[in-house]
């Protein structure tokens, strides 16, 4: 199995050794604009080949997949593109800007048995059990707040009034498109479709939203969604039963997490972990699901359509709050 890689930014790396951790395999190649950023991060990841054009790498009959981490704007375009050629793709968060975009891939995956996948941690780390576990040990839930606010490194950059692509509405990113999702996913995962969202965000200069506070309403729950790029949580995440507290520092790695009972006595459930380890379960899950495509139909469509049901929500969100943004065609 030989895998290639689309952009050369942390996260890249981050997934690269993700996979050396589950598969025990670098990356045969790598595509970046220029031959210097690609060369680098060849030496870096150990990838054999650097391409500077992506036609050219999608004729290459030597890669079997492809993990694409580059700006949101582009994953349609390119997840397409490799899937038309025959190749397998797991595409970074958000999969796509809009849901029937998503749709359409993974029909066209399907119709010729690949595997299209979003590269989600939450949903592939054995950790989600342990929270799953913990949560029925409180009792009777009526609130939680999902947080993920974390001062963006490209705050400064912004002040000093640059654009950086991370809060530029033309790469499909802000606030929602990043740790938005992750809030979505938690809450999705753990408490299911709400009845109803309401939800507000605070624009940026550029368009894209600096942060966002969703409610899902349930007929027996209220769960409130904070997420912000220009502000950093020091608290965690809660869910709030009649018997108990869950806290949970990080909802994207789902890392330590912590069961608070009502006379203050503290379990931890789990500490932390290191990234690249919590990404090697999605690397693990995309080569198990392309190996075993028939017998793992089941687990990966599940995923699929939990990854189509969080894109609809984000699409919701972003109705509501005027956030347009359109994939590169
Ligand atoms: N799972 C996670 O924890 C996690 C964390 C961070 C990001 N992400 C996701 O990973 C993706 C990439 O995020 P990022 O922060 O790494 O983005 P980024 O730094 O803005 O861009 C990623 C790569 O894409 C290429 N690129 C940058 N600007 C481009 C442009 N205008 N046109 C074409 N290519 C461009 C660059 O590679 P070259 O210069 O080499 O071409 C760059 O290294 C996003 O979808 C994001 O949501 C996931």
């Amino acid at each position: 199995m030989k895998y290639a890689i689309i952009g050369t930014g942390w996260i890249a790396k981050a997934f690269a050794d993700g996979v050396k951790i589950a598969e025990g395999i670098s990356p045969f190649a790598v595509y970046s604009r220029t031959r210097e950023k690609g060369e680098e991060f060849a030496g870096k990841t150990g990838a054999e080949k650097v391409f500077t054009d992506l036609e050219e790498m999608v004729l290459c009959d030597e890669i079997d997949a492809v993990y694409i981490a580059s700006p949101n704007a582009f994953h349609y375009k390119q997840s397409k593109l490799f899937l038309e050629h025959g190749k397998h793709v797991i595409c970074e968060k958000p999969i796509t800007v809009c849901p029937s975009e998503f749709e359409e891939l993974f029909a066209l995956a399907k119709s010729k048995k690949l595997v299209y996948m979003e590269a989600i941690m939450m949903m592939h780390f054995p950790n989600r059990f342990l929270i799953e576990n913990a949560i029925k040990r409180i009792g009777k839930i009526f609130s939680a707040r999902v947080d993920f606010s974390q001062l963006s490194s490209k705050y400064p950059a912004l002040v000093r009034g640059e654009n950086p692509n991370i809060f530029n509405p033309e790469m499909a990113t802000g606030c929602l498109m990043d740790l938005g999702i992750y809030n979505i996913y938690f809450a999705l995962y753990y408490f299911g479709k709400p009845e109803k969202i309401t939800s507000t965000s605070l624009k940026l200069d550029t368009g894209a939203d600096a942060l966002g506070t969703a409610v899902f309403h349930y007929p027996d729950k209220q769960i409130t969604l904070t997420y912000s790029k220009v502000g950093q949580s020091r608290t965690a995440t809660e869910i709030y039963g009649d018997k108990g507290t869950v806290v949970v520092e990080s909802i994207s790695k789902l890392v330590n997490i912590s069961l608070i009972s009502n006379n203050g006595d503290m379990e931890i459930i789990a500490d932390d972990t290191e990234k690249e380890e919590v990404m090697s379960w999605e690397a693990k899950d995309f080569f198990r699901f392309i190996r075993d495509y028939d017998a793992c139909s089941d687990e990966y469509e599940k995923c699929a359509e939990f990854s189509l049901e969080v894109s609809r929500v984000m699409a919701e969100i972003r109705k509501q709050n005027g956030l347009n943004y359109t994939s590169v065609r």
